[in-house]
């Protein structure tokens, strides 16, 4: 899709087509455009190759222009309307299940696809799991549909969000599975999620850290999974995979945990230079702590 933007770019804008970024994001039937940081391409420019998208892609209704990177406590982006329907809300595919999601009010992006599903994969039959960051309910539907857990506790402090995973949760048939909270997850967690928990997601990097108290908390066994999600710079020859589990093993320890097992892996390149990634963290209480 990224080569076609390009193409179409060259064909209906000439050599400032080459300014246009090569990335293209299909959700449901929305296509977003993102703005390059450099360039001074007009949006009257974006809304011609957007015009020329709508006609080239059929599946496509909608199409916008991201203007800036993923912000706020609630993780969204800003985003002017180019072409086709004026509409933000869609309906996404992921591994067999439907998310209605509004790309305007909440995070949402096809490129955490495999992690969904890999994390999914883990989960044991009947294990309890809590989602300290759930966005619309990706992670946890996923989970739900390809796992056999007994419950996918699952917090968001955006109303937006929060409100369109109780939809997800029907339109999917996980009720009873999956159980919405809407909130601070650190407060979710103190007031009605304490020692529930075999394995806890946070796929926040902003506060994966800072909350591993109460992931700690959370959790039910002298033993359980933390996955935890950081955002770290990149080198070459891979220290970043070292410094990512040294990070969470100095956090865990300074909550009397220890760290038994961490494996590591690149989700995504989030910026010029800068890596998400994933610490599969399994952690055990150490002796004489309560
Ligand atoms: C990166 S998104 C989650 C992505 C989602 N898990 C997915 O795979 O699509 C992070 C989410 O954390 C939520 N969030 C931010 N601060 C929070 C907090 N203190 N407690 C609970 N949720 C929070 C945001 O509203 C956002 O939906």
């Amino acid at each position: 899709m990224g080569r076609l933007l390009r193409e179409l770019a060259l064909r209906v804008l000439g050599e400032r087509g080459r300014l246009v970024w090569s990335r293209l994001e299909i959700i449901g039937d929305i296509a977003v455009i993102k703005k390059p940081i450099h360039g001074d391409l007009t949006v009257e420019e974006f809304r011609l190759l957007a015009e020329e998208l709508l006609k080239v892609v059929p599946s496509v209704r909608s199409v916008w222009l991201s203007v800036t990177p993923v912000t706020g406590p609630h993780k969204t982006r800003g985003y002017i309307h180019l072409a086709g329907e004026p509409r933000s809300w869609t309906i996404y595919r992921e591994h067999g299940c439907s998310f209605k999601v509004d790309i305007t009010r909440v995070f949402i992006t096809p490129r955490l696809g495999y992690e969904h599903i890999r994390v999914a994969k883990l989960v044991g039959e009947g294990e309890v799991v809590v989602n300290m960051f759930a966005g619309v309910g990706t992670f946890s539907i996923i989970i739900a549909k390809h796992s056999k857990p007994s419950r996918v506790h699952s917090i968001d402090v955006n109303p937006d969000a929060y409100n369109l995973m109780v939809e997800n949760i029907r339109l999917n048939r996980v009720e009873g599975i999956v159980i919405p909270y809407l909130g601070d997850a650190a407060r979710v967690v103190e007031e009605k999620l304490v020692g529930v928990a075999d394995r806890i997601l946070m796929p926040l990097p902003d506060l994966a850290l800072e909350y591993t108290p109460q992931a700690l908390l959370a959790l039910k066994g002298p033993r359980g999974f933390i996955h935890f999600y950081l955002h770290l710079k990149a080198d070459k020859g891979g220290e970043f995979y070292r410094r990512a589990v040294e990070m969470v093993r100095s956090r865990v320890e300074s909550e009397g945990w220890s760290l038994l097992n961490a494996k590591t892996r690149v989700v995504r390149k989030v910026g010029p230079g800068l890596v998400q990634v994933v610490v599969d963290a399994e952690v055990e209480r150490s002796r004489g702590m309560a």
